[in-house]
């Protein structure tokens, strides 16, 4: 897994936030450096967190910490993906013994890495021939134990000769797309073109993009997606311009116990987060703002889900929903 190494009693975290200019690693030994880590964004992307957050509880079991407050505070460290509190409980129904955690801890992570390849497979019977990719925020081997999950599908196309072209959108603030999947898609030598947020409605009406494909954190129960903010623009702009718009998950992403987009907790970060560029201060230091990490784009919208299960397509009734 890209970015996170585990070293038995220390697990070792490429820090995305300096990503890709700077290769710092930061080291955590507690199940608190690793809720830090996943607050602070040095690790993202819902799978990542999850595994970041079971190799946590590995390191309060060989501390002798009191594994249901690790669990607790890793499980809160964020509030929207599913797959944080789908590790955390995995993990505490094990036990407390740690080489039975760190066995655990370990096969989620092969398990992602095999989910995200059977993604890339499945998304194959979506993507036309020289076809023209748009996709959001960085879902790739960052994010992920694996390829990842929309990037999974666009590695894919690439390996069988259908890719044309891949395009990634900035994604503000914490311009994942900008500084992780255009870097993503660089190391893979895979033709891309970054734009801001706001040019993807244009590109789309334009005829330039044959597909929307992104990840999410949770799945509703209804099939509503919780993503990263300004997928729901994406997918309404999609809509309007006849573009097919699908999203790429691991089962452990669909929560049948949120019945709808409206349950699922959208976390809210820190103004200066908006207020400042990469540390350079662009709004006045107290303009008031709004800055919700994900949105919610009703299931209406997704014209298919890529799953490690398969494609599924409307209606999203039985399982895996609800
Ligand atoms: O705030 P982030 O960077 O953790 O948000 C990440 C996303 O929104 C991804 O699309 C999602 O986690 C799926 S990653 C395979």
């Amino acid at each position: 897994m890209m970015g996170l190494r585990w070293e038995g009693n220390r697990l070792r975290i490429l820090d995305q936030a300096h990503l890709p200019h700077d290769e710092v690693w930061r080291d955590c030994t507690t199940a608190d450096d690793a809720a830090a880590a996943i607050r602070e964004m040095a690790i993202r992307g819902a799978p990542a967190i999850g595994i970041t957050a079971a190799f946590g509880l590995v390191l309060a079991a060989r501390r002798g910490d009191d594994l249901q407050a690790a669990g607790q505070l890793l499980r809160s460290a964020r509030p929207t993906a599913v797959n944080l509190a789908f590790a955390v409980d995995r993990m505490l129904a094990v036990g407390s013994d740690p080489d039975r955690l760190e066995r655990e801890a370990i096969a989620l992570r092969s398990e992602d890495r095999i989910s995200c390849a059977d993604i890339g497979r499945a998304g194959l019977e979506l993507v036309p021939d020289g076809a023209r990719i748009l996709t959001h925020c960085n879902t790739g081997a960052l994010a992920t134990g694996g390829d990842g999950t929309a990037l999974a599908v666009i590695r894919a196309a690439q390996r069988t000769g259908r890719l044309d072209h891949a395009y990634c959108t900035e994604t503000r603030p914490w311009l994942q797309g900008a500084r992780l999947t255009a870097w993503e898609l660089a190391s893979d030598g895979i033709d891309h073109t970054l734009l801001v947020d706001s040019a993807a409605a244009g590109l789309m009406r334009s005829g330039g993009v044959d597909l929307v494909i992104v990840g999410a954190d949770r799945v509703a129960a209804n099939g509503d997606v919780a993503n990263k903010v300004g997928t729901l623009s994406l997918a309404l702009a999609a809509a309007a311009c006849g573009v097919p718009f699908y999203v790429a998950v691991p089962l452990s992403t669909v929560d049948r116990a949120t019945p709808n987009g409206e349950a699922i907790p959208v976390e809210e970060r820190n103004p200066d987060e908006v207020r400042r560029i990469r540390g350079t201060q662009v709004a006045g230091t107290d303009t008031p703002v709004w800055n919700p990490a994900f949105d919610i784009t009703p299931a209406a919208n997704v014209d298919a889900f890529v799953t490690d299960a398969g494609v599924i397509r409307p209606p999203y009734r039985g399982w895996p929903f609800g």
